[in-house]
């Protein structure tokens, strides 16, 4: 009998596009060797005599991809709400990130990050660390062990921050090279490393340039912070005249998305204030919109037109952006995604419809998941990422499908989680 096939029973939903979902009441999901298989509304009889777990009325949908988190900023949610990003990142930000050069303390607040981040709603992530290389290696011990699928990125700063964190070029440099090099050693299975320059304001040219040898060399991803805020955007202008705009400055560098011949898949948190031809740079070069709605509404950052990205065919999923964000549970993401997508069309631009459930519950899952290949649906062929929801304490008596889904989105947390899969291997 083949060990890596099992079958999962429950009512199955996943996004068949952004506006459209897929539902498939109490029906068999069948895995095989971590991939999806089928599903089926009776067994065929060849599958008959392969393990079933029932969920009975429960949900079955596709793990949630958080395309934008930072790591060492979990031990500091909830604070500094009421700053813009640039000072927020001086009085909050900084001096957190400092005490991770401390592996003793990146140990204790890493593992606490790790272990909440097993237990949410997600099983994908694109994770920034610090500048600290050894506590970096650290956190992808600790996220590898947690069987969650992720990106990891040592960040690159080297102007621009307090001296205590600044890093010199050169030092830059050589950590990212050791910390590749050690991270090569280690065999992860799901943990890979990501080029992480902060953002343009806190990389010189040099380092820029730098990097973009290493992405070619190494063959690696991108993700980094785009047109955030607007002091940010004008900053921006300044230390880089020669570029025509904030996304062009990464482009120059080689590290912007797909080059001709050489993958360099990127993401960027954000894009608020990007302009016509950074949206289409973007778009021309495959480059991931993390949207952080949380973030943005914290930090008064502001919107970004999110419908409108998804008619231009850009691809984009959701970001929590802890601790821009509060909270790593997903569907306040989703939620939040909706929520201010209502507030941009009634204040702001009433071209763009506001976004409903279904799109928001295609970029958690297959708008964001797309960034680790197939991943995020429930489609054949798509990896094995299930989330088995159990919802009976919310009420959802008389609820249509569609109904239970949406309160999810608004009211589900970890408690309502009953099993979480992760390219088939049972997390818990
Ligand atoms: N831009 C540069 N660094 C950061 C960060 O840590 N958080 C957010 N939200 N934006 C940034
Ligand atoms: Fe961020």
């Amino acid at each position: 009998m083949n060990e890596s096939l099992f079958i999962l029973k429950g009512t199955i939903v996943y996004s068949k596009n952004q506006s459209e979902l897929e539902i498939y009441e109490k029906s068999y999901l069948v895995c095989n060797n971590g991939v999806v298989e089928g599903i089926y509304k009776t067994l065929p009889e060849h599958l008959e005599k392969h393990l079933v777990i029932d969920y009975k009325d429960a949900i079955l949908m596709p793990g949630i991809t958080d395309l934008h988190i930072h790591a060492p900023q979990y031990a500091f949610r909830g604070f500094g709400m009421d700053m813009e990003l640039l000072d927020w990142l001086e009085a909050y930000t900084f001096p957190e990130e400092n005490k991770y050069h401390s592996l003793e303390y990146a140990k204790k607040a890493y593992e606490s990050f790790v272990k909440n981040m097993k237990h949410s709603v997600t099983t994908r992530a694109c994770v920034f660390a610090t500048v600290h290389e050894q506590s970096t290696v650290l956190l992808m011990d600790l996220l590898e062990q947690s069987g969650l699928c992720t990106y990891v990125g040592k960040v690159n700063m080297d102007r621009n921050c307090p001296d205590y964190l600044k890093e010199e070029t050169d030092n830059s440099v050589q950590s990212t090279l050791t910390w590749l090099n050690k991270v090569k050693e280690k065999e992860y299975k799901n943990t890979k490393p990501i080029l992480t320059p902060r953002f343009i304001p806190s990389c010189s040219d040099d380092l820029m340039r730098q990097l973009g040898e290493i992405q070619k060399e190494y063959n690696l991803s991108v993700q980094s912070h785009l047109s955030e805020n607007p002091e940010e955007v004008t900053w921006v202008k300044e230390l880089c005249p020669w570029s025509e705009n904030y996304g062009d400055a990464y482009y120059q560098f080689g590290l912007f998305g797909d080059k001709e011949k050489e993958p360099c898949k990127t993401v960027m948190a954000h894009c608020i204030y990007s302009d016509k031809n950074e949206v289409e740079l973007m778009k021309k070069q495959g480059v991931f919109v993390a949207h952080c709605p949380e973030s943005n509404s914290n930090l008064s950052s502001g919107i970004a037109p999110i419908r409108m990205y998804l008619e231009q065919g850009l691809q984009v999923g959701l970001g929590s952006d802890v601790a821009g964000g509060t909270t790593e549970n997903m569907f306040r993401a989703m939620a939040h995604a909706i929520q201010v997508s209502k507030l941009r069309w009634r204040l702001q631009d009433s071209r763009w419809k506001p976004l409903g459930m279904e799109e928001a519950f295609y970029m958690a899952t297959k708008g964001g998941g797309a960034f680790f290949g197939k991943v995020g649906s429930l489609e054949p062929g798509y990896e094995f990422d299930v989330l088995v929801i159990d919802d009976a304490e919310l009420n959802r008596e008389q609820l249509s499908i569609k109904q239970r889904l949406e309160r999810i989105i608004y009211l589900a947390d970890d408690r309502h989680i009953k099993a979480k899969y992760v390219k088939g291997r049972k997390l818990f």
